[in-house]
């Protein structure tokens, strides 16, 4: 599978988004991360649908927008419509998971399934046939910045090793903490989908080409 590049734009400037996003187009990267937080599943708040809307006006990534929303079922319709591209969900956060995957489905969109660090992993193995992305978070969801959770390593392996068990082609993606010194590790563990936030827009100052560069040679083998 094909190793990906997802910046975050939550440790992106604001003032600067559109600059940004072509800096890391240039760069390779293929998705661009877009964290939505409601401050009940996790403590913080971030932005909506109308971001993704004026964000799809212009740019051509794919847009794989991540909810840590409660019940992300009610918002399905207004992100797919805004022109999300991929649409996580988590499964913490979900009444019926396999009901907001359909729902995800029906609107043209990819659907992704998203466990906090604390969800056995093997608790998504009953949905693996009917997700495009399984997003296993190496940091508590809510903040960018934080430490990796090196306890992630074992639990990407497993993920991995139940996709392909399950002999569909599932985009694995991580998030939390990824570092230039981190991802290799991570993608040898069985990610393809790294998402960076601070490691692209912040110290040492914005760098994608770092990353994909690493990406690309991890790739090659
Ligand atoms: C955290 C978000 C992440 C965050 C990652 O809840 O889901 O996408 O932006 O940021 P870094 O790469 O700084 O850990
Ligand atoms: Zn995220």
């Amino acid at each position: 599978m094909e190793n990906i590049l997802a910046p975050s734009i939550l440790a992106a400037d604001i003032m600067r988004l559109g600059e940004q996003i072509r800096e890391i187009t240039d760069a390779g990267a293929k998705y661009l991360h877009i964290d939505v937080m409601d401050g009940t599943f996790v403590p913080s708040l971030s932005y909506g649908v109308c971001v993704v809307e004026s964000i799809r006006k212009s740019c051509g990534l794919v847009l794989d927008v991540h909810l840590m929303i409660v019940e992300p079922i009610r918002y399905v319709e207004a992100f797919a419509k805004a022109g999300a591209d991929i649409i996580t969900v988590h499964l913490e956060a979900c009444v019926d998971v396999g009901e907001t995957i359909a729902q995800i489905h029906r609107l043209g969109c990819r659907a992704g399934l998203s466990i906090k660090p604390g969800t056995p992993v093997e608790e998504v193995g009953r949905y693996l046939g009917q997700i495009e992305l399984l997003l296993v978070m190496s940091v508590e969801p809510g903040f960018g910045g934080q430490k990796f959770f090196p306890e992630s390593i074992e639990r990407i392996q497993t993920a991995r090793r139940m996709i392909g068990q399950g002999g569909r082609d599932i985009d694995l993606e991580v998030d939390g903490g990824i570092t230039q010194e981190n991802v290799r590790e991570v993608l040898r563990a069985g990610a393809n989908v790294i998402v960076a936030g601070s490691a692209v827009f912040r110290d040492p100052g914005p760098d994608s080409r770092a990353l994909m560069e690493i990406l690309r040679k991890e790739q090659e083998g």
